[in-house]
């Protein structure tokens, strides 16, 4: 009766293509969103950190940090729509019913993030010499910010837990009986798996300056000690918190509900736990060479870490609505669109790829050199296709418009 009722709350229109692709990009988008999330708030506590302090390399490091923070904050934004996107085309009973129970803080939280990014930038504007001023100011504007983002985590992972209990939706919505239609509560939770994705912030911004460091080793007007000073802190970094982190996850697998206990041992939470001890021992052997091209790789290990990490959650989702509740994401009605499947591959895999070479190469290159920064002709070339694609794609866009206007 109950699964009956979960499948008759899907989208009648169906999906556009195999469920399969959506449940792959879903946990692939996930993986990204969260480790763009770990690195925003990891480097928005570095940068507290540094402003609370007058050590010489912790205000430097804060100053590179603020800038780092507040271009994570937006990368998080938009790689969070993604996951948004595929979660809800194929657990559209569960996201929605859930997003409905707590419909106040769904709203709320945009008004959170608006307020919790600027303040971020509240606290920017406020230290445009943070390396070198004999004290930060407004400190209180970017711990602010740091809480709010986190409130803002919080509401994603009440609604990710609420959608899991749908044998819970029932008292949810009308407490013995009596109809609560109000969308203010919070229903479910879970401690240790919050703190478990918050945590590995520090191993994964730890990965991120493992890079910087080496980065900035091209530059012979950066001070290698204070690069040294960076390099140590990193590695500390990767191994407590990497600790900490595999500790909380474990806590998490420990109190699963009784129905899916047996998953803490399942081959998804061992894959991931090898990967992030995995990425824990590689950043170890990186360690002795951190100035050499292997410190880059620090950063891919990292990321490959945290999509076993993104498996697992999707398995135990899986165990949890499959297993438990009967409803398989993928049995879902595939009304094929060849059309739409398309565009999503080509905005994403030749626009996107193209126009994100562009920026990372200039961003790489201007971060080098000491100066002003003058473009090749090579690289002045990639900019001219990245705009002749970008209009092209919003030609496409207004053509397509008029054409299903005009019909
Ligand atoms: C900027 C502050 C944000 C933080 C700290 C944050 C943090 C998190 C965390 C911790 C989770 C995992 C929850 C769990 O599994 O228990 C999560 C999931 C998620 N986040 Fe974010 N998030 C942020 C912003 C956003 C934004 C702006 C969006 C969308 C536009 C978004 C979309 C999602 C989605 C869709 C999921 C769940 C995906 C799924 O269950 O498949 N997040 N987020």
């Amino acid at each position: 009766m109950e699964t009956e009722l979960l499948y008759a709350l899907r989208d009648p229109a169906g999906v556009p293509s195999h469920p399969v692709i959506f449940l792959v990009l879903g946990v692939l988008t996930f993986a990204l969103h969260i480790a763009a999330v770990q690195m925003m708030l990891g480097t928005a506590a570095l940068t507290i950190w540094g402003a609370l302090s007058r050590g010489e390399y912790r205000r430097r490091l804060a100053q590179s940090m603020v800038n780092v923070a507040k271009v994570m904050v937006s990368v998080a934004i938009v790689l969070g729509v993604a996951p948004l996107l595929f979660v809800q085309v194929i657990y559209d009973p569960f996201w929605y019913t859930s997003n409905v129970l707590s419909a106040w803080w769904v709203i709320g939280f945009i008004l959170i993030l608006l307020v919790g990014y600027t303040l971020l930038y509240v606290f920017y504007w406020r230290n445009t010499a943070l390396a070198t001023a004999p004290r930060a100011r407004s400190t209180w504007a970017m711990i602010a910010s740091v809480a709010l983002l986190l409130v803002v985590g919080w509401i994603m992972h009440v609604l990710a837990q609420q959608m899991l209990h749908p044998e819970q939706w029932m008292a949810w919505y009308a407490p013995n009986g009596e109809l609560d239609t109000s969308g203010t509560g919070m229903h479910a939770f879970h401690p240790w798996r919050f703190l478990f994705f918050i945590a590995l912030g520090a191993p994964v911004t730890g990965a991120l300056l493992v890079a910087y460091q080496r980065y900035f080793r091209a530059r012979n007007d950066v001070d290698p000690a204070y690069l040294d000073w960076v390099g140590t802190l990193a590695f500390r970094l990767i191994n407590i918190g990497g600790v900490v982190a595999v500790a909380l996850g474990a806590a998490w697998m420990a109190t699963l509900p009784e129905s899916i206990a047996r998953f803490g041992f399942s081959p998804w939470v061992m894959g991931a736990l090898a990967g992030l001890l995995g990425f824990v021992g590689f950043a170890h052997w990186v360690r002795s060479r951190a100035d050499s091209p292997w410190a880059y790789a620090v950063l891919a290990v990292g990321t490959l870490a945290i999509i076993m990490v993104a498996a697992a959650r999707e398995a135990l989702r899986w165990g949890m609505l499959h297993g438990i509740h009967g409803y398989n994401a993928l049995d879902y009605k595939v009304n094929t669109d060849w059309y739409s499947t398309l565009t999503f591959f080509i905005t994403f895999g030749v626009m996107g790829a193209g126009v994100l070479a562009y920026y990372l190469t200039v961003a790489w290159r201007a971060g080098q050199t000491r100066g002003v920064y003058t473009a090749s002709a090579a690289v002045d070339r990639m900019g001219n296709v990245a705009i002749g694609m970008l209009v092209l794609w919003i030609l496409h866009y207004f053509a397509l418009g008029f054409y299903w206007w005009a019909l």
